[in-house]
């Protein structure tokens, strides 16, 4: 599966590309299965706890720092009442599963790592490339959160710039369910931020160009389950809230090249006994 010239020269016009049909129907509902499956195992109460104490800020931020080597849930905001109580069932509560997903369970792993993903991003100019982090994203129907406009760079930084976000539509994906927006040929204009922890604990942005996000020029990527959409890592993109009825599930992985230089200072970290791996 590696990618045409013609692909590759769309790719590095708009900083995205969208692939029709590149995962199967069956395996896009066997990540589905398997993501309720795992929701259904989670016994919410601690987590819970972490996000309700008076200590909330400092227990969120090390639920959220410590979860790059493991697989840990995040709540929609919109699942709590005002008082903090959850609203909803925990199966349409939660807003996403990660950080490493990929290197812990076994059918996220094996649908990460196939001859066709390693060779698409081998086609990207990768030499050795590192799957760094994986997300299950749910977008909830009816209180599916807004993602603000942004660069996967911001967060996942390397020296030189290296990461990429793969992005499998488990569902449909459309303007009323919360699609992908992107702003067509914007990773030309450089990192706008970085996401650090900071110094004392906890994580700040660093701002690197004080210019705001364009207002015109964003494309709705409307897509159909099954689909890829590949993103550069400095490509703008967001995603609006989702208030319809019907959920739009995705998996996303993100890749960076082992030979740039990983800052210690980004947020998502690994101890020393999970190593990041590639595609082998
Ligand atoms: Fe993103």
């Amino acid at each position: 599966m590696r990618l045409s010239s013609e692909q590759l020269s769309n790719y590095e016009r708009d900083g995205f590309l969208v692939l029709d049909g590149f995962v199967a129907a069956s395996e896009c509902d066997r990540l589905r299965a398997r993501a309720g499956e795992l929701v259904e195992e989670f016994e919410p109460g601690e987590v819970l706890s972490v996000f309700t104490t008076r200590e909330q800020t400092r227990r969120s931020d090390e639920y959220f720092l410590e979860s790059g080597d493991k697989v840990r849930f995040f709540f929609e905001e919109d699942a709590f009442d005002s008082g903090g109580r959850l609203v909803k069932e925990k199966a349409r509560a939660v807003n996403k599963i990660g950080h490493a997903l990929h290197d812990l369970d076994p059918v996220f792993g094996s649908f990460s790592r196939t001859p066709a993903l390693a060779s698409l991003v081998a086609s990207l100019g990768y030499e050795r490339p590192l799957l760094v982090q994986s997300m299950y994203i749910f977008k909830q129907p009816a209180i599916g959160g807004e993602v603000t406009c942004h660069q996967d760079a911001t967060f996942l930084y390397t020296e030189p710039l290296s990461v990429t976000g793969l992005w499998f539509a488990l569902e449909d994906a459309t303007q009323e369910n919360g699609c992908l927006w992107a702003l067509a040929g914007g990773h030309r204009r450089g990192l706008k931020s970085r996401f650090l922890r900071a110094p004392g604990g906890g994580t700040r942005f660093e701002t690197l160009d004080e210019s705001p996000w364009p207002t015109e020029g964003l494309v709705p990527l409307e897509v159909r389950k099954g689909a890829l959409v590949v993103l550069d890592g400095l490509l703008p993109h967001l995603s609006r809230a989702n208030r319809s009825p019907r959920s739009r599930h995705a998996y996303t992985l993100h890749v960076v090249e082992a030979g740039a230089h990983y800052p210690e200072d980004n947020w998502l970290r690994r101890g020393d006994e999970m190593p990041l791996r590639g595609f082998e």
